[in-house]
């Protein structure tokens, strides 16, 4: 009801619709249409009511309400079933996975404006401010073997690359295997969890924390020199809602693709956005430490990186590119 009621507001681009004349499109009574307007406003939408001459929506929250998605959305999966949205939140990903436990569909997405223990790789925290990002997670079924479920990584780091570069303008490359980087600082992050029997997958989650609309003097003082937003790089203000539909637009895309056709055409576009390749890099991970050049990724996604003494495969762990001389 309260989309329909949003739906007529918004076709009434001028002046004011009496409630009257709401209520007798949706055959409801006019107290009905008083409460869902409350409602409405509760959630952030401002409707100016007026005594004689009936509502009008007078803006649109800076929210990211699932009306307000799916208003705009055209996709076949990602975002068409359940979207499950919160204020506040511990973390999106662990919320997804809890759903996805309980047997929700593919494509079902979990939003929230603020997590208050987002969580990132490597056990790190994800400083996720209200209203201020695009903290989002989607769950996935691929038909894939679990070996192939790394993948599903790089992909969505291309789609969030595409979608901010559509959107915004902004020249945002991949730093291996999952981080977006803008001049060096890291714009966005992407965690990926999964639940898989020996040869099939039960679901993955993809976690995507996009920094939009944060501003230099939010970010607290240890992640000031290395984390940046899509608003600091673009110079202006961006619609998270606008950025939202374009990822999950390229996701499906994206996931489409590489269900029909496979994986290379994406790694081939994930080498094309990479800022990792023909770098010095640093590698941490599995207890140990090496430095050399990266060379490329391979089949599996993992990078490759020639050292002195050998060509080393790089499946996880912490990657960082070192200043050239
Ligand atoms: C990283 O770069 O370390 C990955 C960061 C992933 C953050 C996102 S925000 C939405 C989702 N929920 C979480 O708790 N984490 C991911």
């Amino acid at each position: 009801m309260r989309t329909k009621i949003l739906e007529i507001l918004r076709s009434k681009s001028e002046g004011y619709l009496s409630g009257e004349e709401i209520s007798r499109q949706l055959s409801v009574s006019r107290t009905a249409i008083w409460k869902h307007m409350q409602t409405l406003k509760q959630a952030g939408y401002e409707i100016e009511a007026h005594p004689r001459q009936g509502y009008r929506l007078k803006n649109l929250p800076d929210l990211l309400l699932p009306d307000e998605i799916r208003d705009t959305l055209h996709t076949k999966i990602i975002g068409r079933g359940e979207i499950y949205y919160f204020s506040d939140i511990a973390s999106t990903n662990s919320e997804a996975k809890k759903q996805a436990n309980l047997g929700c569909p593919e494509g079902t997405i979990v939003l929230s404006e603020a997590q208050n223990s987002g969580r990132g790789r490597l056990a790190r925290s994800w400083f996720s401010p209200r209203s201020k990002g695009i903290w989002l997670s989607v769950v996935l079924r691929p038909p894939f073997n679990p070996y192939d479920a790394p993948k599903c990584t790089l992909l969505t780091a291309v789609a969030v690359t595409k979608a901010i570069r559509r959107v915004a303008q902004v020249e945002c490359g991949i730093k291996w295997p999952n981080d977006i980087l803008y001049q060096g600082k890291k714009m966005v992050g992407v965690l990926t969890e999964m639940s898989a029997e020996i040869d099939a997958i039960n679901y993955v989650v993809i976690g995507m924390g996009i920094n939009v609309n944060i501003e230099e003097q939010d970010f607290p003082a240890e992640l000031r020199g290395i984390a940046t937003s899509l608003s600091i790089a673009a110079g202006r203000e961006i619609s998270r809602i606008t950025l939202l539909n374009a990822v999950l637009v390229e996701l499906e895309q994206g996931y489409k693709d590489v269900i029909e056709r496979g994986f290379s055409e994406m790694l081939g576009e994930w080498r094309g956005f990479s800022v990792t390749l023909g770098k010095n890099v640093n590698v941490v991970g599995s207890g140990r430490e090496f430095s050399g050049m990266a060379v490329d990724i391979d089949n599996d996604g993992a990078l490759l990186v020639q050292t002195e003494e050998a060509l080393e495969r790089v499946l996880a762990g912490d990657v960082s590119i070192r200043p050239q001389i």
